[in-house]
């Protein structure tokens, strides 16, 4: 393997994965009750007061890693609130102080989306789009269960609704959760695309290395 394309994905699946249906009907029958840790609530309770001061439509960037897809987020949308999460604090840290961004309808979250998540849609959060750019892979077949549509967190993720987006460079990662949202009888979409401008850090990697990059979409 060369330097250049050292990100590909390796994976010992050569389909959709075989369990797939069967633990997205489990997560369906059973409600995803594992308790919250009291800094996912503490988190909560940061974002309900921001969002109740701006009072705009809110999106989701979810595992928004440094933060760099939630600022650009944010200066296209204008008009809303952009809050980005990731569980690591090392990787939102990196992202420069908000005033330099030249916006303000953002915040950063540290936050673990298994609990944020169930919390927003426990509070009734209306949420208009949800971005998750780029989620780690997971790609041996014994960890379909960390990907998100093989996580108990998935029927939460869509009935929080929303316009979803999310965005990878293992096109089978997207076809699953394509799959898995034709379980709960949503539509979705997945092309190849190629942007203009690169919104992550992740997207800008995979992009320099040649790598062919897909996009869901879906709403929810
Ligand atoms: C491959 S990185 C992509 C980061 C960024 N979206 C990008 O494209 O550059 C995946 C991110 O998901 C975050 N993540 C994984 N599981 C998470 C969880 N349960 N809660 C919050 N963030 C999570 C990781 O910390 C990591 O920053």
């Amino acid at each position: 393997m060369s330097f250049a394309n050292s990100h590909e994905i390796v994976t010992n699946q050569d389909g959709l994965n075989e369990n797939l249906d069967e633990i997205v009907a489990k997560h369906l029958k059973h409600t995803f009750k594992k308790p919250y840790q009291q800094h996912s609530i503490d988190g909560f309770k940061a974002v309900e007061i921001q969002i109740g001061q701006v009072n705009k439509p809110v999106i989701f960037d979810s595992c928004c890693g440094v933060g760099d897809s939630t600022v650009k987020l944010a200066k296209l949308h204008p008009d809303h609130f952009v809050i980005g999460m990731d569980k690591s604090g090392h990787r939102l840290n990196k992202n420069e102080a908000y005033e330099q961004h030249g916006v303000d309808n953002f915040m950063l979250l540290r936050t673990d989306l298994n609990d944020f998540w169930r919390l927003a849609l426990e509070a009734q959060l209306k949420i208009d789009k949800h971005f998750i750019l780029y989620p780690n892979p997971w790609p041996k077949a014994k960890h379909i269960q960390r990907r998100w549509h093989g996580s108990a967190v998935f029927p939460t993720i869509v009935a929080l609704g929303g316009e979803l987006e999310m965005r990878s460079n293992w096109r089978l990662y997207l076809d699953e959760f394509s799959q898995a949202l034709s379980l709960v009888g949503k539509e979705s979409s997945v092309v190849e695309f190629s942007p203009e401008e690169t919104i992550t850090p992740f997207e800008r990697k995979y992009q320099a290395s040649g790598q062919a990059l897909f996009k869901l979409t879906s709403e929810l």
